[in-house]
């Protein structure tokens, strides 16, 4: 069954069509350039970029879905002809941001009626937890699905380890009691004087040192007996650090600071994750979320991984670790295959403050 999915959470604009785990068509309208010169996501222009672009992201994502159908189709027809071979609609329903989440939901609503089509609701963490299944359209790769695993989200909003003992069940095990490892790691490269977000720029000067870890900065609750993380006090430490220092001293170690302070975010996850491995006995690992494009940090969780004799499955395509719809699709083809339509699609409204806890376990 093939299901058209919609994801407006924070700052992409995003539309998938997929069958099961296999994504036919992904379209990701990715907002960054709008927002880098604010630093972050600013929420009326995210809300206005969204409305501006949602039709024609379906309308990209139905005309290549058409083409891998090699079905005849005429550009502005595209949607409806898309809609006559689908089986369900799904969307983001939370958490994210209240006005973003709205544009999705009401354009995903629209549809539904006017095609009569079924409607799955997603949460935006079960989605980038099941991005690690993802295929692509001839079913590769073709990793199976071994229950229970445990699941490390790592984005800009979350940082949470969960448990699941089967489809679509999940235990928050942990999570961070402030800033998520993301936000840390955009919040350390701002201090230093980069642009959002500052993952990437942050991996990138790491990776010039050689990952070295020369001012040993704090590790937040390592020594607390629970599986939360806290990455506010990392981010005030290196503040102070950078307070002591004169900006040519700051300039000439600005390597060696992102360096060490992305040592000090992975350390505790790493640290965590075991911990929750030999608390629960799973070592079947499935990591999720825009930090998991970090190459050096899934080198450090292939390590773990193996150390622990379990296995581990990470978004199989790039494009897969950010926002996506693709991901938002697979999850609900497992909720159609258990016939979890929401019943009447006015009833749906946004979540914001979503928790995978408020879906069960
Ligand atoms: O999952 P995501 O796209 O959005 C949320 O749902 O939050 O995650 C965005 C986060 C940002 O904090 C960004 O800095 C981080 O993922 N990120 C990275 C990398 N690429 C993106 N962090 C570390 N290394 C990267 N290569
Ligand atoms: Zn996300």
């Amino acid at each position: 069954m093939y299901i058209l999915a919609v994801d407006t959470s924070a700052d992409e604009t995003a539309v998938a069509v997929t069958e099961g785990r296999k994504i036919i068509s992904n379209v990701t309208y990715s907002q960054i350039l709008i927002h880098k010169a604010w630093g972050g996501i600013v929420p009326s222009l995210a809300k206005r970029a969204h409305q501006e672009r949602i039709d024609l992201v379906i309308e990209e994502a139905s005309c290549k879905f058409l083409k891998y159908k090699a079905i005849p189709f005429n550009k502005s027809k595209a949607l409806e002809k898309t809609m006559s071979l689908i089986g369900a609609v799904a969307v983001t329903q939370g958490p994210g941001l209240a006005v973003a989440l709205e544009v999705g939901i009401q354009k995903i609503k629209e549809i539904a009626k006017k095609y009569n089509q079924p409607l799955i609701s997603v949460n935006h963490l079960e989605g980038h937890i099941y991005s690690c299944f993802a295929q692509n359209r001839k079913g590769n790769p073709d990793s199976d699905i071994k229950f229970p695993y445990l699941a490390l989200l790592v984005s800009g909003g979350h940082t949470e380890l969960v448990f699941l003992k089967d489809h679509l069940s999940y235990e928050i095990l942990g999570e961070t009691v402030d800033d998520a490892a993301g936000e840390a790691l955009d919040k350390a490269a701002k201090l230093l004087g980069f642009g959002y977000p500052g993952g990437p720029v942050i991996e990138r000067l790491a990776k010039e040192v050689k990952n070295k870890d020369v001012y040993k900065l704090p590790r937040p609750m390592k020594k607390s007996n629970d599986l939360n993380f806290s990455y506010s006090g990392l981010k005030t430490a290196l503040y102070y650090l950078l307070k002591k220092m004169s900006t040519s001293e700051k300039n000439k170690n600005v390597k060696l600071l992102a360096s060490s302070f992305q040592e000090a975010v992975f350390e505790t996850l790493l640290y965590k994750t075991e911990k929750a491995m030999q608390k629960t006995g799973v070592s079947n690992l499935l990591v999720g979320g825009g930090v998991v494009a970090n190459k050096h940090l899934r080198n450090y969780i292939r390590g773990l991984a193996k150390k622990n004799k379990g296995e581990v499955l990470f978004p199989p395509f790039e494009y897969l670790s950010g926002d996506n719809a693709a991901m938002i699709g697979i999850v609900a083809s497992f909720k159609a295959e258990r016939e979890m339509f929401i019943k009447d699609p006015n009833s749906i409204d946004r979540i914001p403050r979503y928790s995978l806890s408020d879906l069960g376990s």
